[in-house]
């Protein structure tokens, strides 16, 4: 077990947690969310201004890294952190989710994956050794086991092969991982829609033993209704004492639920993906900023929020930048719903930490249901 590593639980309400995780690149609190920073940034920002947001780590990716720029290049470079300057901490997925929603040629037998790149089609073998080695070069903080993220919907028999495949999977890279003195493995729990799976997937990583466990296998089309019916249970299945990582997820009332049911660390694309085609995502809901009802609002998109593109531009202007194009459109609102995602989650942590986790969660939905004004 990986030691200069550690997670510390503050408070809990219900089943919501808060807590600090403590790595030698400094502390993430929890529930945290993670912005995706694919391929060594996170699109349209800073790093400086990521961390104005309050993002205390980073999301990055196996399969885009190890394509392009290579892995070995980042670690002659000196490392990710380096690379992209993002001295903080960085959590690596591992590949095998990416592979099957990217590349084509692929081919998955009991060794690993092989597969051609999205970018220029040269083909690539990941294996759950090889995975290590590249989360190793890239220098990740917290490194994701190899996985096989199974579809939905999937037939029992199917969802059970993935499972118990990524399960021997899930062996194998922390038989490669090693002891890494600072640096953390997560299993992922598979197991789809099924609880029987994903109490075997839980006993299965318990036995092996990781720095914390991840609920994988969500957010691939079941909805919010089955997702959390899913979280009913799943995270009570893993150690109380270590991070529990739902990743891919999500929207802001999936992301409130989801640290209801128990779950401690999120990822998603949304808040910087979306900031990029126009939406912003407020306390009201969400709203396009290429709609022509923006054209003359002199008003900010959230009156309540002190992100630079609240504090210093109209819809209007917002609108404007939209609909020409203008890169300062993506950047604008990539750091509002950043900084929006980041509020939420500061916002869990107060209201946990108090014991009022209800009545939080009570203003968080009333507010929602108002609209946009
Ligand atoms: N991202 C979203 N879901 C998953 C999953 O099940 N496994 C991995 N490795 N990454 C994911
Ligand atoms: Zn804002």
């Amino acid at each position: 077990m990986a030691t200069g590593f550690s997670f510390t639980l503050a408070a809990t309400d219900g089943r919501a947690r808060t807590g600090v995780i403590t790595t030698p690149r400094g502390e993430i609190r929890t529930p945290a969310f993670m912005p995706v920073g694919t391929a060594g940034t996170v699109k349209a920002m800073l790093p400086d201004s990521v961390r104005a947001t309050g993002a205390d780590i980073l999301l990055g990716n196996t399969y885009h890294l190890m394509l392009r720029p290579g892995a070995e290049r980042v670690a002659r470079l000196g490392g990710l952190h380096k690379f992209m300057n993002w001295e903080r901490p960085i959590l690596t997925d591992s590949g095998g989710f990416q592979v099957m929603s990217l590349s084509s040629l692929r081919k998955m037998t009991e060794e690993g994956v092989t597969f051609s790149s999205h970018i220029d089609g040269s083909k690539h073998v990941l294996t759950p050794e090889r995975s290590m080695e590249i989360q190793r070069l890239l220098g990740s903080d917290i490194v994701m086991a190899f996985d096989e993220c199974t579809p939905f919907p999937a037939a029992q028999d199917v969802s059970l092969e993935s499972m118990r495949r990524s399960m021997r999977w899930a062996r194998r890279s922390r038989d490669a991982f090693g002891d890494r003195l600072g640096h953390a493995l997560f299993g992922i729990q598979q197991g789809s829609v099924f609880r029987e799976q994903r109490e075997e997937s839980a006993e299965a990583l318990k036995a092996v033993g990781f720095d914390g466990y991840a609920v994988g296998g969500l957010a691939v089309g079941e909805g919010q209704g089955q997702m959390f019916d899913v979280l009913n249970y799943a995270p009570g299945m893993l150690p109380d004492d270590k991070p529990r990582y739902l990743m891919g997820v999500g929207k802001p009332d999936d992301i409130v639920g989801a640290v209801k049911r128990g779950i401690d660390m999120m990822d998603c694309v949304l808040p910087s993906r979306s900031g990029r085609t126009g939406q912003a995502w407020t306390r009201r809901g969400q709203v396009n900023l290429r709609n022509a009802r923006h054209a003359d609002d002199p008003r900010p998109v959230d009156e309540a929020c002190s992100c630079p593109a609240c504090r210093n531009y109209s819809r209007a202007y917002l609108h404007h930048v939209v609909r020409a194009n203008e890169m300062i459109a993506g950047m604008l609102l990539t750091w509002h719903n950043l900084h929006y995602f980041q509020e939420i989650m500061a916002g869990m942590r107060e209201a946990i930490s108090k014991g009022r986790f209800a009545s939080w969660e009570n203003d968080f939905q009333s507010r929602r249901s108002e609209g946009d004004i």
